[in-house]
C-alpha cells in the first residue's frame, strides 16, 4: 500500500499545488500558533512534508532549520530528502523537534512511525482530521467525477475506512504516542476556518488530492473543465470550511 500511497501523492504534485497546499498552510499554521515557543530556534524535521506546510509554517515562527522528508519526490521543493517516515535516514536524536502533518493516518502502523520520529527528535507535533470530519465539497467533487467512471483506489478505501479514523481519535493518539515511548503526551482539538474559499477553491482543493488528482488527469481537457465548472455550480452556496484538527504534542 505504501507505494502506490507514494505513487498517487507523486502523480499529483501540481494538482496539490494548486489546490490542497493552500488549506494545509492554513492548518498546519493554526495548529503551530497553538505552541509557537516548541519550534522558535530548534532544528526541526518536517516529516513527510508534502510541499512543505508544516516546515514553512515552522520558518515562520523561528525555527533554526527545516529538514523536509517525503516518500513522493515531487511533492518536496529541493533541498529535501526522499525517505520512509518509518525508515529516516537520520542518527538518533538528529532533531530537536519532528512535525508530521496528516501522515498518521497513511502508516499501516503509526506507533513505528511516531517512535522512528521518537528516535530521531527529542519532540514530535502530529496532526490528524477528527473522525467524522466532512465537507459538501467532498461529495460533490466525489459525484461528478463518478459521472464520468472515477472509483476511489483501493489504497485511499482503506485509509478511509480503517486508518483515517483510527488516527482521528485522541484518545487513540495518546495511546500510540505512549505505545511509541513518548512520556509527555497531549492531544488539543482546534477547529480552523479557512478563510475566503470561492467555488473554485473548493474544487481546486477536492481536485488536487491525491484519490482524485491521477482519475482527473486521464480524462480529457475539455471534460476537466466540465467536471470543475458542474461542481463549481453546485458548490456556489457552500458553507464555509471548518475542519478539525487534532493536533498531538509529545516529548
Ligand atoms: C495529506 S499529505 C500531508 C502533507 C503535509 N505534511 C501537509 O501537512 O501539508 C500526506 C503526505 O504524506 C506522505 N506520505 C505518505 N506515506 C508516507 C510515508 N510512509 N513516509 C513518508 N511520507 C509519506 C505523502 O506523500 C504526502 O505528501
Amino acid at each position: 500500500m505504501t507505494g502506490a500511497i507514494a505513487d498517487a501523492y507523486d502523480r499529483s504534485a501540481d494538482a496539490w499545488r494548486r489546490g490542497p497546499a493552500r488549506l494545509y498552510a492554513q492548518l498546519a499554521d493554526a495548529l503551530l500558533d497553538r505552541s509557537p515557543g516548541l519550534v522558535r530556534d530548534r532544528v526541526v524535521l518536517d516529516a513527510a512534508a508534502g510541499t512543505g506546510a508544516m516546515g514553512d509554517a515552522a520558518r515562520k515562527r523561528g525555527a533554526a532549520r527545516v529538514v523536509s522528508t517525503d516518500l513522493a519526490p515531487a511533492m518536496l521543493s529541493a533541498p529535501a530528502v526522499v525517505a520512509d517516515l518509518v525508515h529516516l535516514p537520520f542518527h538518533d536524536g538528529a532533531f530537536d523537534l519532528a512535525l508530521a502533518g496528516f501522515v498518521l493516518g497513511h502508516l499501516s502502523k503509526p506507533e513505528a512511525g511516531l517512535r522512528e520520529l521518537r528516535r530521531v527528535a527529542a519532540g514530535v507535533v502530529a496532526s490528524a482530521f477528527a473522525e467524522g470530519w466532512s465537507h459538501p465539497a467532498k461529495r460533490v467533487v466525489e459525484q461528478v467525477l463518478a459521472e464520468r467512471g472515477y472509483r476511489p483506489p483501493a489504497w485511499y478505501v482503506a485509509f478511509k475506512e480503517g486508518r483515517e479514523r483510527y488516527v482521528g481519535d485522541p484518545a487513540r493518539l495518546i495511546s500510540l504516542a505512549r505505545a511509541a515511548g513518548y512520556a509527555e503526551v497531549r492531544v488539543e482539538q482546534c477547529e480552523v476556518t479557512v478563510g475566503a474559499v470561492t467555488a473554485g477553491d473548493l474544487v481546486a482543493w477536492r481536485l488536487g488530492m491525491a484519490h482524485h488528482a491521477p482519475f482527473l488527469a486521464t480524462l480529457s481537457p475539455a471534460t476537466r473543465h466540465t467536471v470543475r465548472s458542474e461542481a463549481e455550480q453546485q458548490l456556489a452556496d457552500a458553507p464555509p470550511v471548518v475542519v478539525p484538527v487534532l493536533g498531538l504534542i509529545a516529548t
